[in-house]
């Protein structure tokens, strides 16, 4: 048994069991769903919860007076692997810096590591997974790799390309949906496979093609998770289809909703957001005479600069229902005051399981690379300041012994 099939068998075991824990959608309830945890949650006002909820560390000590099984080592933080040596933005950078300067430098800081292939063979050609402009395999052609990056957008295709052909690399695009049959046909056993912030189904295809081709080495980063073609995520590992949890896109979405705290500002708008949100469903509640919970989809914050009114006008507009011709906005938003406290208290508790799930996620693709023959590392790539899609799972061959 391996050290990730121990853990991920007991963490299987302990989220199982939580379940009511974490399965509940905040929007959708009408009171706190759990009696014990409702006399510390109700002690705490908005401002308390607040600083709880982004304070993970204690966070997680406070609920684990009431769920122990959180403090177990089956939930310890994943080791740091390698960081660049400098964060320096060349002149070829093409204008990205920051954080995902930061990012890009960190990911390919560990692609040379864990015993690569290609530390001493830089000529071992690397496949780009949704590369979008490249930024990466640009990295890594500026390094002398042989690099093919896949992405489906044209534009982006079009506008890496030129910056390759710019600086002389080695590093061409090829324009194709990475679900498409052909795309699997990219993947080859003399290759080492990347893929960064590569969303659901796209990292699933990922490791299913690499795996299919015996490809010699992967470093993957995934991310939203909730963006899979079917309802629920389908394990890919045996353990995982033993220990299934039945991830809904609901659940899948809960371990993306750990954000950097952007300061201030991030914070008043995130406010009003869930306030508008709130104050939205109350009064479609009202309008559909349906007394349950019909959510929006993600908007330009740009949208929150207007009024509520304007708001209502959008949502309205999205889900097919005539907005009312005079709208009492300070109503709706005395109401969402009241539910906002109830929504907090509840990701309070839910989300003190995002790692738990999302370490179930990485876990699963690193049991199926090891039942594949994968030799497998799972760790964070970069710093939490600078993205908190910051795991990466890498694989490598046994290499045949001479
Ligand atoms: C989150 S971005 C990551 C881009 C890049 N790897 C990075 O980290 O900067 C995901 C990329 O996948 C591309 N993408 C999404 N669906 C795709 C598909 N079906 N086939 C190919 N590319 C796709 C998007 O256009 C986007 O460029």
């Amino acid at each position: 048994m391996s050290i990730f099939s121990h853990q991920f068998h007991h963490l299987s075991q302990l989220l199982e069991r939580a379940r009511h824990d974490w399965q509940h959608t905040p929007f959708s309830c009408t009171h706190l769903p759990w009696a014990d945890l409702a006399p510390p949650l109700l002690a705490m006002n908005e401002e308390e919860l607040d600083e709880l909820d982004e304070n993970d560390h204690r966070a997680l000590a406070w609920l684990g007076q009431w769920r122990p099984a959180l403090l177990t080592p089956y939930f310890q933080p994943l080791p740091e692997l390698n960081r660049a040596s400098d964060y320096h933005t060349p002149h070829w950078s093409s204008g990205i810096g920051g954080r995902k300067w930061a990012q890009i430098k960190d990911f390919a800081a560990n692609i040379t590591a864990f015993g690569s292939q290609l530390a001493k063979n830089p000529t071992l050609p690397i496949l780009e997974w949704c590369a979008g402009k490249g930024h990466l395999g640009r990295l890594l052609a500026q390094q002398g790799a042989n690099i093919t990056s896949l992405e489906w957008s044209a534009e982006l295709c079009a506008q890496g390309q030129a910056l390759a052909e710019q600086l002389q690399l080695n590093h061409t695009f090829i324009c194709t949906d990475a679900l498409s049959e052909s795309a699997a046909t990219l993947f080859k056993a003399q290759q080492c496979g990347v893929a960064l912030h590569a969303c659901g189904e796209l990292h699933l295809r990922f490791l299913q093609h690499a795996a299919q081709a015996g490809t010699q080495e992967l470093a993957l980063s995934p991310c939203c998770y909730h963006l899979i073609s079917g309802e629920c995520y389908q394990p890919l590992s045996k353990l995982g289809q033993a220990h299934d949890l039945k991830l809904d896109r609901q659940s899948l979405r809960l371990p993306l909703q750990r954000q950097i705290t952007g300061g201030e500002r991030v914070r008043k708008l995130r406010h009003l957001e869930l306030t508008w949100r709130l104050a939205f469903d109350e009064l479609q509640r009202t309008l559909t005479k349906n007394n349950s919970y019909l959510p929006l989809p993600s908007f330009p914050k740009a949208l929150l600069s207007g009024s509520f009114s304007e708001f209502v006008g959008w949502a309205c507009n999205k889900k097919g229902l005539v907005a009312p011709l005079t709208i009492d906005s300070s109503h709706w938003l005395a109401l969402a005051e009241q539910r906002r406290l109830l929504v907090k208290r509840i990701e309070l508790v839910r989300h003190r399981y995002r790692y738990g799930l999302e370490l179930w996620l990485l876990l699963d693709k690193a049991l199926f690379l090891e039942e594949q023959g994968y030799q497998v590392q799972l760790g964070t790539f970069t710093n939490l300041a600078n993205t908190p899609r910051r795991y990466l799972i890498q694989a490598k061959r046994p290499l045949p012994v001479t």
